[in-house]
């Protein structure tokens, strides 16, 4: 793992972590998967993707494994669910909930997949690219293992869309720009760009949904923006030095105001090979 990419996010290296913090994210994930915003979001992507009975899938960069599960309900008895995750404590977990549905759990990097050519007939990738060091080099993996005719679905976030509402707009802003000094470029801007790196990819028939996720109480807020969950360690970078206790008293006090509004934008985008 490059010292760049670790310094970008934990999800760039599951492994890496202390196993207190893979449990954390792992949680958190799992919980990101149950709130009805990103269910609105899988919605959408499922609609798009429409996986068919029988086929081969690949969920790239598959987590704890929930989505690959669903995937292997839609394709039936007589597909298979290929869930493929660089990290090794990840797959451990995701092999821990497995429900006896034709998942084959990998280990393996995304941007050099060890599946032959056209051997799959969909893909799923979902808020993984933001974290991998060349996202065209991922796409173009998934772009190799698809079948002519296939379907790749990504699924990323544009966390410059990224706004509040409710708290002081000063001190919203600052929490905003904070993030935006953090994140890299790719990280910023992944889920807007998906349609033109499709496009660049040579896919056809590419559609793009931006699915703007609303989050009307610091609980709901919480469980997908780290900046707004008090149980993330003061010592991560998710505030800016100095103001993280106002902040949580504002964000506090918006929610029992009930006008406390966070938005983020989550685009799905997919194209046929
Ligand atoms: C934010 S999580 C999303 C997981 C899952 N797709 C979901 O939506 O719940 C990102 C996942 O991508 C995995 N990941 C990061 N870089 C990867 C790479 N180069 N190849 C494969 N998986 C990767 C991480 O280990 C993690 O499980």
């Amino acid at each position: 793992m490059k010292p760049a990419q670790m310094e970008r996010t934990p999800f760039s290296d599951l492994d890496g972590q202390t196993s207190e913090m893979t449990a954390m994210l792992l949680a958190a994930l799992e919980a990101m998967g149950r709130h009805p915003e990103i269910k609105r979001v899988r919605r959408t992507a499922m609609m798009a993707l429409r996986p068919e009975p029988g086929a081969r899938l690949l969920d790239a960069g598959s987590g704890a494994g929930d989505v690959a599960r669903r995937l292997a309900a839609e394709v039936g008895p007589d597909g298979e669910v290929i869930a493929l995750d660089s990290s090794a404590a990840t797959i451990a977990a995701a092999v821990r909930r497995h429900d006896g549905s034709n998942v084959r759990y990998r280990i393996g990097d995304v941007s050099a997949i060890d599946l032959p050519a056209a051997s799959v007939d969909g893909v799923w990738c979902e808020r993984v690219l933001q974290h991998v060091d060349d996202a065209d080099v991922a796409i173009g993996e998934l772009a190799r293992v698809t079948r002519p005719g296939g379907r790749i679905c990504l699924i990323d976030t544009d966390w410059e869309s990224l706004a509040f509402d409710g708290v002081p707009a000063r001190l919203g802003d600052s929490i905003v720009a904070h993030m935006h000094g953090r994140l890299t470029p790719q990280q910023l801007d992944m889920g807007r760009t998906l349609r033109r790196r499709l496009l660049a990819a040579g896919l056809t028939d590419v559609t793009a949904t931006p699915v703007t996720c609303v989050f009307d109480t610091p609980s709901s807020a919480a469980v997908v923006l780290p900046m707004v969950n008090p149980r993330i360690p003061a010592e991560s970078w998710m505030t800016p030095p100095g103001v993280r206790e106002k902040w949580f008293s504002h964000v506090e006090e918006a929610g029992a105001r009930g006008d406390f509004l966070a938005i983020l934008t989550i685009w799905v985008v997919t194209g046929t090979r």
